[in-house]
């Protein structure tokens, strides 16, 4: 399963990018607005870090505009993913861009009836949010089943499952035991990823048992 890092905090990208740990990076006009900086500024810092795909989401809801935004945030680097929302317009600029030859992350997904369409539409990437359905007590990670199930059942979708809305590392674990075929985090919640309190153990316990032995390697 790919990482996403799910931010536009270009140090805390950068960070992770140095410990290759990301396959790449989602944005959002909410992400965009917590980082402070302007748009392009931000997606040209970030694709110039990672290789992978770099999602930039239009701020349009109507069809032309969208298809404006996607030729100025495309023309950054090749790496752009256009995030369109899973409305009417945005399944519509999600083909066009299709047909351009441009990556595609439709996002917003909180159905098995959005996600057929999405796919139908071409996308690269489809967006269901987890933790949104989360919220008002329904079952994110059993939308992301329910796909991979759909999916499965119609190989002619090539469109692959990249989890959103992930707010723990469970979540994370379920994201791979529904066969997501990616995932984006929070810088938090890779980082949480790392960690166990039986590593934190065990690596003291060496470190005691290597300094009594008074040895050094270097
Ligand atoms: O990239 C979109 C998504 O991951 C949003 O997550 O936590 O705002 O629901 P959240």
């Amino acid at each position: 399963m790919k990482i996403f890092a799910d931010s536009a905090d270009v140090a805390a990208i950068r960070a992770l990018a140095e410990v290759h740990l990301i396959d790449g990076v989602t944005t959002n006009p909410s992400l965009i607005a917590k980082g402070g900086a302007h748009i392009l500024q931000a997606i040209t810092e970030i694709a110039a870090i990672v290789e992978g795909p770099v999602s930039a989401e239009v701020a349009a809801t109507d069809y032309d505009t969208m298809m404006r935004e996607a030729a100025v945030l495309g023309r950054i680097a090749r790496n752009i993913c256009i995030k369109v929302p899973l409305t009417m317009d945005g399944l519509r600029a999600c083909r066009t861009l299709r047909e351009e030859g441009r990556e595609t992350n439709v996002t917003l997904c909180f159905s098995v009836n959005q996600a057929l369409l999405a796919a139908k539409a071409g996308a690269t990437y489809v967006s269901p949010f987890v933790g949104r359905l989360d919220d008002i007590n329904l079952d994110g990670t059993q939308l992301l089943r329910d796909i991979r199930t759909v999916f499965e059942n119609y190989p002619e979708l090539d469109t692959q499952i990249l989890a959103a809305s992930l707010r723990s590392a469970n979540h994370v674990t379920e994201a791979m035991l529904a066969g997501a075929d990616a995932a984006t985090l929070p810088p938090s919640v890779i980082k949480a990823l790392v960690t166990h309190p039986l590593t934190d153990k065990g690596l003291q316990g060496f470190m005691a048992d290597w300094a009594s032995t008074g040895q050094s390697i270097v």
